[in-house]
């Protein structure tokens, strides 16, 4: 019990002394050592005349900023507003050998030397360990970009003991480089990009600064939570910051406002990757950084302008809009030249067509606004394989033309307007009709085409017109039916042609209703077309605007020939006939007028009822009253003369011989088949009598 007693009073004692023994008073001077600088240093205050170090711990507790201050303020810094207490100052600026200074001074920061602030409880510890010396910098902290691809990029370095030297990437992000930027006076990008792995190239010297993790408005770096001293480090882990907008180029487009988008990184040019995440919002951004602001760009994938060169830089970017440069969206890093290269190949390359507008052209058509679409792309026109297309496809294409789609309008398959060459740029065009351009639809782009035919180009024609005539007829209302195909007029064949199809042939020859009595038949042989069979099995429901948008077989099937071309009557007028050969005026041989000459009918079939027709053809009264003859009753029409028609099939109501769908141009008749009528058989009994 003693023994503890006097233990303890001698403890307390020699801690009095201690006490007693020191004063504030006694510190004169101040300085910093080992920083290679008079603002940056291991602080060393002069006391008793001896410099003594300062004891900090290592999470600056002990000694904070705001004591830095008071420090530099002694130092000649006045007030400084970067003071700062480096944690791990040993490593950074070597330990002291003297006394160590161990108190909490606790300054407000406006004393002007270290002895104003609280002066209680000192001690000073006679070589103790100067693990935790304290060291300051009182200095703003110089910093520099090295070898960026422009004067505001590149690798990180700060100034530190007389040497330039890069700081570590470990977490280091976009808020850093923000941070990093404005301290470098690069206020107006708005664009910082944080870049990790030495991508601007490694420096040398020593690497002190790591971990950093700026706010982002922070004016100094010794203003940023990091850890400054000796780390694991090294300078592959160099930290880049980009500050400037990316330069970006368009390559290979057809304009100067599209083209495979590359960009300069690490000294070179290189691409984007188009993976899937590649949108609209990324086009949108890199248009902003060209400078166009189009609400039309589209973009595509698949190296659809080339392949580009170099690195792909770029890998699953996404952008969502707002950034004015590619750096400053989400993407996986960007990769530099000689850096372990992407899993993205340059056959992803994307490219942008920022005004949004493809070059397009129609060719081979029947108007100006019809024809084979074409599409400029590589340099040359190339075409649209005619997958999917439909009528929302057409909508825009007519839309590009400057045409707005009509009911009218209609779209051709299968290389109607004849085969392009060149590349088929797209395929399986899904359009929702409302775009401005085939950029922004859905479609299978070049080159994933390539397998694609150009039997399958596809062609349009937005007004709808088919230029028709009508020959060996009025070319109004009745005549052999052409359109201009390939330049050139060619006829349609008959096969399956019904009244239907005769309805839209007569309605784009301006006549919309057709009578009843209109009608239609093959062509007489002699008056068959030249050129070529354009089309047969019409197919048409009786609506359409033109046989454009008639099902139709373009070209036609494959038995037809020129005794099938169509021959029409729209309105339905009765065929020239006269009867020849007779006694008096109403009888004799019956001829009809007919593809321009004159002809005779075959008896097959004739009965009374056909007699009748004949006879209200001509005019007489009462028709109902004729006498049909057969076998050539009037003679035999000459050998010139062609036989036009056998198996009338009238009924006897009816107003024209079309009306009775006859057998046009029938073989296996002779003239000694002609037919003959008799309109007047009371007549015949008055003269007689
Ligand atoms: C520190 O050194 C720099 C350059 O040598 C000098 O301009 C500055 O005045 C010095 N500052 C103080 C407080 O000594
Ligand atoms: C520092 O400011 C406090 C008030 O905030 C004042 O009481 C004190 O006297 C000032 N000290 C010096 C050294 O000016
Ligand atoms: C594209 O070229 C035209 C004329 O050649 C020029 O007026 C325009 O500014 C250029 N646009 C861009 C984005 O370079
Ligand atoms: C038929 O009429 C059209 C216009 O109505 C005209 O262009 C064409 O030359 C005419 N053809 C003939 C053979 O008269
Ligand atoms: C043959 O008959 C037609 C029609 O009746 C007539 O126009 C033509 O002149 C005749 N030709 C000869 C050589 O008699």
């Amino acid at each position: 019990m003693y023994l503890f007693q006097r233990t303890l009073i001698v403890c307390v004692c020699a801690w009095i002394v201690r006490q007693g023994t020191l004063g504030a008073g006694q510190i004169s001077r101040a300085r910093l050592v080992g920083g290679n600088s008079n603002g940056t240093g291991r602080l060393e205050l002069e006391y008793n005349g001896e410099w003594v170090t300062i004891y900090g711990s290592y999470s600056s507790s002990y000694f904070k900023n705001i004591d830095a201050k008071v420090a530099c303020r002694m130092l000649g810094f006045g007030n400084s507003g970067v003071a700062f207490v480096y944690t791990n100052a040993p490593d950074l600026f070597g330990e002291g050998t003297g006394s160590v200074l161990n108190h909490r001074f606790q300054c407000k920061g406006n004393e002007t030397n270290l002895r104003q602030c609280d002066t209680s409880s000192w001690s000073v510890s006679p070589s103790t360990s100067h693990t935790y010396d304290v060291g300051i910098s009182c200095e703003p902290t110089q910093l520099r970009l090295a070898d960026g691809d422009t004067p505001q990029s590149g690798r990180v370095e700060v100034f530190f003991k007389g040497q330039w030297s890069s700081i570590c990437d470990s977490g280091f992000d976009n808020e850093d480089a923000r941070a990093i930027c404005n301290m470098l006076g690069y206020h107006d990008t708005g664009i910082a990009k944080a870049f990790t792995g030495s991508h601007f190239g490694q420096g040398a010297g020593d690497m002190i600064l790591s971990s950093v993790n700026c706010k982002g408005t922070e004016t100094d770096i010794k203003m940023c939570a990091a850890t400054w001293g000796k780390n694991n480090c090294n300078h592959r882990k160099d930290a880049g910051v980009n500050c400037d907008s990316t330069p970006i180029r368009l390559v290979n487009g057809p304009t100067n406002s599209s083209g495979r988008v590359e960009i300069l990184h690490g000294g070179q040019w290189g691409t984007i990757c188009g993976d899937s995440n590649f949108d609209k919002y990324d086009v949108t951004v890199i248009c902003k950084m060209l400078g166009i602001y189009s609400p039309n760009a589209f973009g595509h994938r698949n190296a659809f302008y080339g392949e580009g060169n170099g690195n792909v830089i770029v890998s699953s970017l996404n952008c969502d809009g707002s950034e004015s440069d590619i750096a400053s969206c989400q993407s996986y890093a960007w990769s530099v030249p000689g850096s372990s290269s992407s899993s993205c190949s340059h056959s992803n390359d994307v490219g942008v067509n920022c005004d949004g507008v493809t070059g397009i052209r129609l060719m081979d058509g029947t108007s100006e606004q019809s024809g084979r679409v074409e599409i400029f792309h590589n340099g040359h026109w190339g075409t649209i394989s005619d997958n999917y297309f439909d009528n929302h496809d057409l909508t825009v294409i007519c839309r590009m033309m400057g045409y707005e789609y009509s009911s009218k309008s209609f779209f051709m398959k299968g290389g109607h307007y004849g085969n392009g060459i060149g590349e088929i740029v797209a395929t399986r065009l899904q359009c929702n009709g409302a775009e401005s351009d085939i950029g922004q639809c859905s479609a299978t782009w070049w080159p994933q085409t390539k397998t694609e035919s150009h039997t399958n180009d596809v062609g349009v024609n937005c007004d709808g017109v088919i230029p028709i005539k009508l020959l060996e007829g009025d070319n109004k209302t009745t005549g052999r039916v052409e359109i201009l195909h390939n330049g050139k007029y060619g006829t349609i064949c008959s096969r399956s042609f019904n009244r239907l199809d005769l309805t839209v042939v007569c309605r784009m020859m301006g006549i919309e209703n057709i009578p009843q009595d209109a009608y239609w038949y093959p062509a007489a042989t002699y008056a068959q077309g030249l050129g070529e069979i354009v089309v047969s099995d019409l197919n048409c429901n009786g609506i359409e605007h033109s046989v454009g948008q008639c099902r139709g077989t373009w070209p036609a099937y494959s038995s037809c020939d020129h005794s099938m071309d169509v021959f029409v009557s729209c309105n339905g007028a009765p065929e020239k006939l006269r009867l020849v050969n007779g006694k008096n005026s109403y009888t004799g041989r019956v001829e009809i007028f007919h593809a321009g000459q004159w002809g005779t009918i075959c008896d097959d079939s004739f009965d009374r009822a056909d007699a009748v027709v004949i006879c209200r053809i001509l005019k007489f009264k009462n028709p109902e009253r004729a006498v049909a003859y057969s076998q050539a009753h009037f003679g035999q029409g000459n050998q010139t003369t062609h036989i036009v028609a056998s198996h009338l099939h009238c009924n006897g109501l009816e107003t024209n011989l079309g009306q009775c769908t006859p057998s046009w141009n029938p073989t296996g008749c002779g003239h000694n088949e002609d037919i003959g009528v008799d309109c007047c058989p009371g007549c015949q009994d008055i003269i007689i009598g």
